[in-house]
């Protein structure tokens, strides 16, 4: 059985894990942040206080309850610093190679009872928990990007995932504030299996149909409701990010729809990966 969880650890502090480590700390769980780096770990750290103080300031926010936030956050460079946590929920990069490494160690240092939650979004649960000794003990946590603003956490269960961790991963996300939704380690779960052939038809589209980006992105706020447009959306997912998954579902599903278009596969070799390298569809400062 699961045991409560008072203690969080999330492995990887890029844009999702450290908008993981925000809904931790938010929630009021006692949170280890491990990057690679320190001055990637401290990077996350400025950028969960600035968010926590944007809150503040929009008096979204206690300034105690914020303090008392960031105090619960430690950070590391080593995993076994893991040891302690009840759940790890690991946000690093999508290599399997790196994944497995990953969860081999986190393996050997969390309790037998731990739960190691992957936030893996095109890569196989099933295929990340093989190199675990304990394999019921996995549990896909798919947030979205922005996780602190996006509502919906994908709860996927994995071959051998026990019943036990799937409710206490559900739990935990409603804990985060989200909705969790339970499905199987299908490519691509719920969302991205339908996300990112369309994202890729709305790439297709601008050639096509000769839009710009500005152009396509008012047309599908304004005539499908998106709450931003997709090439906006891509800039802020990641071009590098998006085709990378794109690759990963298409080797697995063969759908000529979800291989990257030449167009993100020009940006990436560009360098335009979007908001993170400041030029995209679209420029940032
Ligand atoms: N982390 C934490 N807080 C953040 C943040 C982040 N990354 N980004 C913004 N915020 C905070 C900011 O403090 C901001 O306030 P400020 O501008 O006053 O400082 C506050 O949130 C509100 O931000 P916005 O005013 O931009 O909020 P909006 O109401 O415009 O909504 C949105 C923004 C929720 C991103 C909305 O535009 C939306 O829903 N977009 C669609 C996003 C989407 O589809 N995501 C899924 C991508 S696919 C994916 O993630 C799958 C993966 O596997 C690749």
């Amino acid at each position: 059985m699961s045991r409560e969880v008072r203690t969080v650890g999330v492995v990887g502090l890029g844009a999702m894990g450290s908008g993981i480590a925000q809904l931790a700390v938010e929630a009021g769980f006692e949170t280890v942040g491990h990057e690679m780096a320190p001055e990637r770990a401290e990077a996350a750290r400025d950028r969960i206080a600035h968010f926590l103080t944007r809150k503040v300031e929009k008096e979204q926010l206690d300034p105690d309850a914020r303090d008392a936030a960031l105090e619960r956050l430690r950070l590391t460079t080593d995993l076994s610093d893991l040891g302690g946590c009840d759940i790890v929920i690991e946000a690093a990069f999508e290599d399997l190679g790196v994944k497995h490494d990953l969860f081999r160690e986190l393996g050997r240092v969390v309790r037998p009872d731990a739960i190691l939650a992957t936030n893996t979004s095109a890569l196989s649960v099933t295929e990340i928990a093989s190199v675990l000794e304990r394999p019921e003990r996995a549990v896909g946590m798919h947030f979205f990007n922005p996780a602190p603003l996006m509502p919906l956490v994908e709860i996927v269960r994995a071959e051998r995932t026990a019943d036990d961790v799937m409710e206490a991963a559900a739990a935990l996300g409603e804990r985060f504030g989200k909705t969790p939704v339970r499905c199987l380690d299908t490519p691509g779960f719920v969302v991205n299996r339908v996300l990112i052939p369309l994202l890729n038809d709305c790439v297709r589209v601008l050639d096509e149909a000769a839009v710009e980006p500005q152009d396509l992105d008012t047309a599908m706020k304004l005539g499908a409701g998106w709450p931003m447009g997709p090439c906006a959306l891509l800039d802020l997912v990641g071009v590098d990010v998006h085709v990378h998954a794109s690759e990963a579902l298409y080797e697995k599903l063969g759908e000529p729809r979800i291989a990257p278009p030449a167009r993100l596969v020009e940006m990436l070799e560009a360098g335009k990966l979007g908001r993170k390298s400041g030029e995209g569809f679209f420029t940032y400062p």
